[in-house]
């Protein structure tokens, strides 16, 4: 059997590659063309914990797990005739596929950013699914990390997968309807339809994985050395919420919470979210269903004045005095969502959350209190604004433009993971 992990440099890919490779002697073929490591260069960040090159991280894997069963393909995914030639050489029983541009504000910059978003992550999914399909390789269960964005804020429970529509009279299962709120996440409300029509067009197996806002610096296998270590961001374009505020907090700035902060979002940990992947990944083929299946890849809604009061009362254990300080919101959105989300589906996956928000926070303080002059070089990229309509033109990466025209048409709103 082989496996292929994509944006396998990622901060989540690199860890569910590493948790795959470890309870499989099978190949598990690595794939990224290290685009977030340009993309944070480029809005004047950088990993807060230092991450290795591909190269060191596989040897560090072999030499400190025992891993000889991973291999790493460089790779544009939006490449249509490299993902043929990296299906039809490897010819995967599974694709966990993780590669995408996941942050909100970067697709909000301006328009072209918008495009590039769209554009790459729509057509390396795109390019993905219809490889499978004209390789022969249609009984390969494809996972994607979709986003808990998809579904917008709405003001009911959101289900784990489908919404019940009721329209004169009569009802039906119906997919949940694209309410994403950013550039971003509008690409995988896309997704989430290709991979639909996918299923049904070709029969090929789906896990759509919601993920949630994923926080935490390790996992089991990243913590066992430090040339293994996973990608930490923390500016105000790549870092998620919790990351973002902790790092405020080791360089003594007061937490920015944007509003009221009521409005409650879907975590997970990373140990929780790289678990889920990595069953998915080693199901045995012959009891997993042959089928389209919804995970909302979350254990727990926290609302952002939560978060930010919970990090704070950690921090006084590590003897940080960090304030909380309300802002101007400058996104729109209901500043008191109470967001309710179902995840029984997930949960049985992964037996449960194997550790606390709480936990949570104390691992990332304790391991940013290690490179905190890192953290405090970059403090000016917390907050918005940081860039110069002439910086956000600079940080351009050059793409084929063969089909930058993906429609979406939300306004701006949330990183939202
Ligand atoms: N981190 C979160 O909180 C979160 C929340 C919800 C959903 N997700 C989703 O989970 C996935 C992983 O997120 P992450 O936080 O690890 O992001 P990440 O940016 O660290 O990882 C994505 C990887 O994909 C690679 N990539 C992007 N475009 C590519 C292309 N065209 N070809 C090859 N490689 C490409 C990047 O270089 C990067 O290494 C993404 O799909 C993201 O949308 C993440």
């Amino acid at each position: 059997m082989t496996v292929l992990v994509t944006g396998a440099d990622g901060y989540i890919g690199w860890p569910t590659a590493l948790r795959i490779a470890t309870r499989t002697d099978d190949r598990v073929v690595l794939v990224d063309n290290f685009a977030r490591r340009e993309w944070v260069e480029s809005v004047g960040s950088t990993s807060a914990i230092p991450i290795q090159g591909m190269e060191e991280r596989l040897a560090a894997a072999e030499e400190v797990h025992g891993l000889s069963n991973l291999s790493f393909v460089p790779t544009d995914l939006t490449d249509k005739s490299a993902v043929d030639r990296l299906l039809s050489i490897h010819e995967p029983n599974v694709v966990v596929h993780t590669a995408a541009q996941p942050s909100a504000p970067y697709s909000q910059i301006n328009g072209e950013r918008a495009n590039y978003t769209q554009h790459n992550n729509l057509q390396a999914t795109r390019n993905l699914l219809w490889g499978l399909h004209e390789h022969g390789l249609e009984d390969t269960h494809f996972v994607e990390t979709t986003t808990t964005g998809v579904y917008g804020a709405p003001e009911f429970p959101i289900p784990e997968g489908e919404a019940t529509m009721e329209n004169g009279g009569e009802r039906d299962e119906v997919p949940f309807p694209a309410m994403a709120g950013s550039w971003y996440h509008l690409t995988k409300s896309h997704d989430a339809a290709n991979m639909r029509l996918a299923h049904t067009q070709f029969g090929i197996p789906i896990s759509d994985v919601r993920t949630a806002i994923t926080y935490g610096t390790e996992t089991e296998e990243t913590a066992a050395d430090p040339r293994l270590a996973t990608r930490f961001d923390f500016d105000y374009y790549f870092g998620v919420v919790t990351h973002r505020f902790c790092a405020q907090a080791v360089a003594g700035y007061p937490m920015t919470v944007y509003g009221k902060g009521e409005q409650r979002k879907p975590f997970i940990a990373l140990e929780d979210a790289v678990e889920g992947l990595a069953r998915l990944a080693l199901e045995d083929p012959a009891s997993r269903p042959d089928d389209h299946v919804v995970y909302n890849q979350v254990t727990r809604a926290i609302s952002i004045v939560e978060i930010a009061e919970t990090i704070a009362d950690v921090a006084g254990e590590y003897g940080l005095d960090v304030a909380v300080e309300h802002f101007e919101n400058p996104r729109e959105e209901d500043e008191t969502h109470k967001m309710e989300i179902e995840n029984d589906r997930y949960d049985a996956l992964i037996g449960g959350q194997s550790t606390t928000f709480e936990e949570g926070v104390r691992e990332i303080l304790g391991a940013l209190l290690e490179y905190e002059d890192t953290v405090t070089a970059h403090e000016d990229r917390f907050l918005p604004g940081v860039l110069t309509d002439d910086e956000a033109d600079e940080t351009v990466v050059e793409y084929e433009d063969d089909e930058s025209t993906e429609e979406a048409d939300t306004a701006a709103t949330t990183r939202g993971e």
